[in-house]
């Protein structure tokens, strides 16, 4: 199909390497090989985050900031060296701007945690139709803590965000916070993160963009989006499980309670009570996902290898052609608007939902499954918005970097192999 080949550091050292060969999971011989579209729900990893957590357990292994014995020294350094460079890739201010989590999930839990006494009674928070259960609920937990309002801004028929109706909603309610996600990971939707953290700031709300499905496919720099708060998960990001990322910015830190109590959180603590480490350790008790921090300093150096523009033309570049070929099947009913690349800023969304016309989504995916092809069915944790849409499941195709055409054509056998079983 005469696409371009992706291009890293390595592979440009390496000729003839492609993107796929640095995953070991996707380089099998022909035959077995995965058409892995399932990149949304998680990204496959790259030996180098393999081998550097192999290396980690395997030679390195100690508890963080408390040994006073090399091994545990080096594993702090190491641990400490991971938040430093993710700090740098977000475009933080500093390290302290960088909290390490579980995921994009208890990301957004330690926020509406740790905000409880930014709220009064009474107060709005503005989220969007289209959000992720893990923007949702977090917040339908603490209105109904705090008794505070919770509001949802519309999405367009064709599950696009409605601007208009974001101004107006912040300019009835003005709401004290203001929760959004960057891309949707149930359509695809782009949202205009940088006017929505303008309009928030301007009507004195706080800001929390759900990254968790566009770190991997766009230049992302906090400082240029100005958020008061970003979350994004390792695993979706072509690094480990069990490690997430929250940037917040160092103005909202006074607003901040700690998330939980333990070890490693404080300063002091005493029969009388306890004080409190600063930031970030305020916000990470106990001990940490230690190894799987730093395997996430390797998923950074290996996107980064490619460089994120790179990926979001390379993935544009497919998502057209992707898109052309569903399009063009019998009885396929595309999601989302068609054409979702933030060019100016260097992002492309790499989702897209689809039914194929009397068949289940869950049985296609079940089909897609005998010819090798891996995608996403169901309600994809955004029940409001399917709802809202009047769409009671859809079937998800998702793109990594290493995703190519031969993905998709082999998802076009399988919908058509679908399409007899079912008439
Ligand atoms: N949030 C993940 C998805 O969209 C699990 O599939």
């Amino acid at each position: 199909m005469g696409m371009a080949a992706i291009e890293s550091k390595e592979s440009k050292r390496l000729p003839g390497l492609t993107a796929r060969q640095f995953f070991p999971i996707l380089s099998k011989g022909e035959k077995a090989q995965l058409h892995y579209l399932d990149t949304a729900a998680s990204a496959q990893k790259p030996a180098a985050v393999i081998d550097r957590i192999t290396a980690y357990l395997s030679h390195e292994h100690a508890n963080i900031h408390r040994g006073a014995y090399s091994l545990s020294a080096n594993a702090t350094k190491a641990y400490d060296n991971s938040k430093l460079r993710l700090a740098r890739f977000l475009g933080a201010d500093s390290e302290r701007e960088i909290i390490f989590t579980k995921g994009t999930t208890e990301s957004i839990n330690l926020v509406a945690h740790s905000l409880e006494n930014y709220f009064s009674r009474g107060d709005n928070i503005l989220i969007s139709l289209i959000e992720h259960h893990s923007n949702i609920v977090p917040w339908q937990m603490l209105a109904r803590r705090k008794g505070l309002n919770l509001s949802f801004c519309n999405i367009s028929p064709s599950a696009e965000f409605d601007l208009d109706d974001y101004k107006k909603k912040v300019e009835e309610l003005k709401p004290k916070l203001v929760a959004m996600t960057h891309v949707a990971n149930s359509f695809g939707t782009l949202f205009p993160v940088d006017k929505i953290v303008d309009v928030a700031h301007k009507a004195g709300a706080l800001v929390l963009v759900d990254a968790a499905q566009s770190v991997q496919h766009c230049e992302l720099d906090c400082s240029r989006i100005g958020a008061d708060f970003l979350a994004f998960s390792g695993h979706k990001f072509y690094g480990p499980t069990g490690i997430g990322v929250l940037y917040a910015n160092s103005k909202v830190h006074h607003l901040m309670e700690p998330f939980q109590g333990g070890g490693d959180m404080i300063s002091s603590v005493a029969v009388e009570g306890s004080a409190w480490a600063d930031f970030p350790q305020r916000m990470e008790a106990g001990t940490p996902p230690i190894a799987e921090a730093i395997a996430l300093e390797s998923a950074v150096d290996f996107v980064e290898g490619f460089g994120l523009k790179a990926i979001a033309d390379y993935e544009h570049s497919l998502f057209v052609k992707a898109w052309e070929l569903l399009s063009k099947e019998e009885g396929v009913e595309l999601y989302g608007p068609a054409t979702r690349h933030g060019a100016e800023s260097g992002c492309q969304v790499s989702i897209i939902s689809f039914n194929l016309k009397g068949v289940h989504a869950h049985d296609l995916s079940t089909i897609a499954d005998n010819f090798n092809v891996q995608i996403r069915a169901g309600h994809h944790c955004a029940m409001p918005a399917l709802k809202h849409l009047g769409i009671a499941s859809s079937a998800r195709a998702s793109i990594g970097l290493y995703s190519d055409i031969s993905d998709f054509e082999a998802l076009i056998d399988a919908i058509r192999a679908a399409r007899k079983m079912f008439r």
